[in-house]
């Protein structure tokens, strides 16, 4: 499949949050958090938008690729918490960035967007339509959150990471893609409610709503699924991978997938310790913090794997 990742950035909110500093805010302890999720820490925007962080950490892939922005011809933001109903975050991009010779368009599929992304900029390059794209994944959830209900709000965090991919033989070996609409009510957050002089009673902005338990069955049942599906594309081997890069949910959703696939657990590395689950960032985060320490070499197999609300999930390996 022609489509390689030829760089990598990201950007996280400066105002950094322990489990510790939630307990004076919320009825919760750092050890129930740390226990059920792996989360010690997480960044929470103030100053910082949707877009703001997504234009830095998409500046810091065009550098880490020394590709110009007028070489970029297809921007695809994922995201569930853009700043704008419109214009959208992947249009914001565009005009900061001023890669003017691109199209620009979101895609909402929550902590699966940034592989959705990958998928159809994929797409794009088979059919000639583009030849190096920029992909971004960025979040504000902490605007998301009732930060009332302690099931949710500790769980999450804020971020983007982005990553330039160009047109080429031998990146994406394997991708798959799912969604299953019927079983979206386990994770939700409705945007504005119906409101206008017609409305009678008009509702409450309304937060995110989970049904933790719900979506930690549908994890460990269709990631692990799903990247066996992707290796087989590739014809590759799970032993041939080097790291297993997965949304960064929880780390017993991690464990339990390393389990299912027979690895070690340390080829899935973390930081959800540091950043909590940021959505469609989350993985794209994850590859820059791994490219940019060394520990990928030109040739290795990597797997990317998302999954979340709507509810969607991707899995993608790639030659890096
Ligand atoms: N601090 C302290 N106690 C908390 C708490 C918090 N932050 N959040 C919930 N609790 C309490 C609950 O009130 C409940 O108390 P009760 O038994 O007295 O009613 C208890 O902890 C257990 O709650 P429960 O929801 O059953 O916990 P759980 O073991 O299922 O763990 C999750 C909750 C969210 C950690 C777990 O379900 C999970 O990881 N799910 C996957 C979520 C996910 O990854 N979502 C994003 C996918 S993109």
């Amino acid at each position: 499949m022609p489509a390689r990742i030829v760089g990598t950035g990201s950007a996280l909110p400066a105002l950094c949050i322990s489990n510790q500093k939630l307990e004076e805010y919320i009825d919760t302890t750092d050890e129930w958090i740390r226990s059920r999720t792996g989360i010690e820490e997480r960044h929470i925007a103030v100053e910082e938008t949707t877009a703001s962080m997504a234009v830095s950490a998409a500046k810091a892939a065009m550098e880490n690729a020394g590709v110009k922005a007028q070489e970029i011809d297809l921007i695809i933001a994922g995201s569930v918490s853009g700043d704008m109903c419109f214009p959208s975050l992947a249009c914001q991009i565009q005009g900061a960035v001023l890669a003017e010779n691109a199209i620009a368009f979101d895609v909402n599929a929550a902590c699966a967007g940034f592989l959705f992304g990958l998928s159809i900029a994929e797409a794009y390059f088979t059919s000639g339509m583009a030849k190096t794209a920029l992909i971004i994944g960025a979040e504000t959830l902490s605007k998301m959150m009732d930060w009332n209900d302690r099931s949710t709000c500790v769980l999450f965090g804020d971020g983007a990471g982005a990553a330039i991919v160009k047109k080429d033989e031998k990146g994406i070996m394997g991708l798959v893609q799912g969604s299953d609409g019927g079983r979206g009510d386990a994770l939700t957050c409705q945007n504005r409610p119906v409101n206008n002089p017609f409305v009678k009673n008009p509702t409450d902005l309304d937060y995110t709503k989970m049904d933790g338990q719900a979506v930690y069955r549908f994890a460990v049942k269709t990631v692990p699924a799903s990247i066996t599906q992707a290796l087989e594309k590739a014809g590759v081997d799970a032993g041939e991978v080097k790291y297993f890069l997965l949304h960064q949910a929880n780390i017993r959703i991690i464990e339990a997938v390393a389990k299912k696939l027979g690895q070690p657990i340390e080829k899935f590395p973390t930081n959800l310790q540091k950043c909590g689950n940021i959505s469609a960032a989350s993985v794209p985060i994850l590859l820059d913090y791994v490219n940019k320490s060394g520990k990928l070499q030109k040739g290795d197999r990597i797997v990317l794997a998302g999954f979340g609300a709507g509810l969607t999930w991707a899995a993608a390996v790639l030659t890096w």
